[in-house]
């Protein structure tokens, strides 16, 4: 079926939803990002972005935060969800009521209803940050989706298979966009090429992944 086709079927009056494998869908101009991102500023005041080191030692190019009950974080140690900010020791920032509702609406438009995520990871690009092709697999539950929230400049998502030498597919994510993967799409390869910010936009990204982390 045509991207078109998938769209109509849809209905006029939603934003457009594209299926772009099965249980992986494109959510176009789903939301408004103005009050997602005073929101965002007001997690990082309580929980700061930071460079979370990876396995051999290397920092990661996107800087990242957490709200909610569960955040994800790695060090040197390897990566886990943790209840408190390993930075401060306390919990992480709730969740605001603005950032579940989107996630619950995204979730549902997409054909997973009742998703109560319990962790949601804001990562922060710059000029050349970038993130390697990884599966998101911390996750207890992997009938729970991924719901995944583009805030700021534009960039090129990487949407590969179930197994990491299979094509990828270039998807550029624009303002407002979500994407949303689960059933069989759940483990797939994906990740976000080096932000290249356009001359006269916005020269940040922000992104709102939400998991059912426990
Ligand atoms: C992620 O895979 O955690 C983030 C994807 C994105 O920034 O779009
Ligand atoms: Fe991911």
């Amino acid at each position: 079926m045509t991207e078109e086709a998938q769209q109509d079927l849809f209905g006029a009056d939603e934003p457009p939803r594209i299926e772009l494998a099965e249980g992986f869908f494109l959510l176009k101009a789903f939301v408004d990002t103005a009050p997602l991102l005073a929101q965002v500023q007001q997690v990082a005041a309580a929980a700061a972005f930071r460079h979370m080191q990876v396995g051999g030692g290397k920092q990661m190019s996107v800087a990242m935060t957490n709200c909610g009950p569960w955040g994800w974080t790695s060090s040197t140690a390897g990566y886990r969800y943790s209840a408190t900010d390993p930075q401060t020791g306390r919990p992480w920032p709730a969740m605001p009521a603005r950032f579940m509702d989107l996630a619950q609406k995204a979730a549902s438009a997409a054909g997973f209803p009742g998703f109560e995520p319990d962790a949601c990871l804001i990562n922060r690009y710059a000029k050349g940050a970038s993130l390697g092709l990884h599966q998101d697999r911390d996750e207890r539950d992997l009938g729970q989706p991924i719901v995944s929230v583009s805030i700021g400049a534009e960039a090129v998502f990487q949407l590969g298979g179930l197994k990491r030498s299979e094509p990828l597919r270039q998807l550029p994510l624009r303002d407002g966009d979500v994407l949303v993967w689960g059933g069989p799409s759940r483990l797939r390869f994906h990740g976000v090429k080096a932000l290249k910010p356009l001359p006269g936009g916005p020269d940040t990204r922000h992104n709102l992944t939400f998991r059912k982390a426990q």
